[in-house]
């Protein structure tokens, strides 16, 4: 049904960058949007206004606001695991029961913050968080961008199964005054659970009374986590309607409350409310989620990108490409529309990036000169937040700002190899500063996004089948189950375990 507009869109005129700006006068006017504290600058990317035109009649057949619509109304969004999507519903944003069930589990997890606040178990000075995934990413990323300063714990989020990275967090932390917190949406994955099992016993070792009694669970799954051993009191359960990607927003958050305080998270969920009711209200051809999901279709769709990358300018952000990639890749990497046939076009561009500026003197050599074309995406914000001297910050945003014109401008030369070819895109995304809020606004803008590219492309963001299969052949590799195996796995597993192949 969307043939048609995806047909005109195939069909419309390339334009430059500099011709777009000259036809265009007031093109920063319509797109750059501000937002709470962000302003979105889509104008230096090749988003015509007869582009935009093209693809309100995308969505419109899409039925892009629809499906948004049913999502804030905790409609099945997620059919093929028969779930709303209820991520919203943490901020206080979807279906009137949800928003209460989620403000009542809030409550609960604020009342745990109090209790650890009073030493209702003991000194706590450190906080071992074992999660992976969505339910690691999440509150890493808050912990890193909002906590330098907040100094109340100290917090090590420890995800991979590789015992050297469980080994390092324990080096530094008296196990007399570690908090242990277990968070897996499903309580059954297994690194989460092996690296859970190792740091109760490393806790029993060091002579702590009662282990478990110093332990917390994150779950969806309260049942398993009782199972496991926890205390029904030391569970804070979220609704399984949330994805583990969209998490950070429910109990899974919570290292990030203690380690921050309830008032800071509580901002970061209102920032995030505020994104929500733009989403939600703001005409299409007015809404930063929307917009960069027409630029992100028009790259990977129309011009054949297959990649995009992300350049935080600013050392708080240097863990938003690895939250991202998440976010993106595992909810649209998919290859099968809601109606499903074949998605018959590219879905999830490859995510990559780094931080700024020593991304440039890594990779926009490419950027600038390669054959790719891969639209950046730069994000900065304008109050700095540490005490060396203003030219610091001054240097890191003015860099920022010029790889964006660079890319843009080009510069011609006589000799080939001094020639940039310019006309290549890029997206900003300025935060006046860094505060919870706006962190949370930033996030919830991210995750619209996604859902509005799953729209535009027929497809469901929520589920993540393709992780399964990887990880039931692990499972059979570890003895579990009954898979034959090729012969360069078998090779493998002889070099590695011999004999005693597990
Ligand atoms: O393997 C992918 C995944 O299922 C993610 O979607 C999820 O965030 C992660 O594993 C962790 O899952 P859980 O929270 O259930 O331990």
């Amino acid at each position: 049904m969307t043939d048609n507009a995806w047909k005109r869109l195939e069909d419309a005129p390339a334009r430059s960058l500099k011709e777009l700006f000259e036809a265009e006068p007031d093109r920063l006017d319509r797109l750059a949007i501000e937002e709470g504290g962000i302003f979105f600058d889509f104008s230096r990317t090749h988003l015509s206004r007869a582009l935009i035109e093209d693809f309100l009649a995308l969505a419109d057949q899409a039925g892009l606001a629809a499906r948004r619509d049913a999502m804030f109304a905790g409609e099945i969004v997620n059919p093929t695991e028969g779930r709303a999507a209820g991520h919203t519903a943490e901020r206080g944003q979807g279906a009137p029961e949800s928003v209460a069930a989620a403000a009542g589990l809030h409550a609960r997890m604020r009342a745990l913050i109090d209790a650890i606040e009073a030493e209702a178990f003991g000194p706590v000075r450190h906080i071992l968080h074992l999660g992976i995934g969505g339910s690691a990413l999440g509150p890493k990323l808050l912990i890193d961008a909002l906590g330098r300063r907040a100094g109340r714990y100290e917090a090590a989020i420890v995800s991979n199964v590789d015992g050297a990275a469980l080994e390092e967090a324990l080096a530094g932390f008296d196990p007399h005054a570690t908090l242990l917190v277990i968070a897996s949406k499903t309580f059954t994955t297994v690194e989460t659970m092996l690296n859970a099992r190792s740091a109760l016993r490393w806790l029993e070792e060091a002579g702590v009374d009662d282990p478990y009694g110093r332990t917390i669970a994150l779950t969806a799954a309260p049942d398993k986590a009782i199972e496991f051993g926890v205390d029904e009191t030391r569970i804070l359960p979220f609704a399984e309607t949330v994805g583990g990607r969209y998490s950070l927003w429910s109990s899974i958050g919570f290292p990030a409350a203690l380690a921050l305080g309830w008032d800071a998270f509580e901002s970061l969920l209102e920032g995030a409310a505020a994104m929500d009711r733009h989403f939600r209200f703001a005409p299409l051809e007015a809404n930063a989620p929307v917009l960069a999901a027409f630029v992100d279709r028009y790259y990977a769709n129309i011009r054949g990108a297959e990649t995009r990358a992300l350049f935080a300018y600013d050392e708080r952000l240097r863990l938003l490409p690895a939250y991202l990639q998440q976010l993106e890749m595992e909810s649209n990497g998919k290859g099968v529309g809601l109606d499903d046939a074949p998605a018959g076009r590219a879905t999830a561009p490859v995510v990559w990036g780094g931080v700024g500026t020593d991304a440039q003197h890594a990779v926009f050599q490419l950027l600038h000169q390669g054959t790719h074309l891969i639209p950046a995406e730069f994000v900065a914000a304008v109050e700095a937040e540490h005490g060396l001297a203003d030219e610091h910050h001054a240097q890191l945003l003015t860099n920022c700002f010029a790889q964006g014109a660079a890319l843009m401008a080009g510069r011609e030369s006589d000799d080939p190899h001094r020639a940039y070819p310019g006309d290549r895109p890029s997206t900003t995304i300025l935060l006046d500063g860094l505060e919870p809020a706006r962190l949370g606004a930033l996030l919830a803008f991210y995750e619209h996004r996604t859902f509005a590219n799953a729209a535009l492309l027929g497809i469901n963001p929520f589920d993540q089948f393709g992780v399964e299969l990887g990880k039931e052949m692990a499972r059979a590799l570890d003895g579990e189950g009954e898979i034959a195996f090729d012969p360069s796995t078998e090779a493998l597993l002889a070099r590695a375990f011999g004999d005693d192949e597990p």
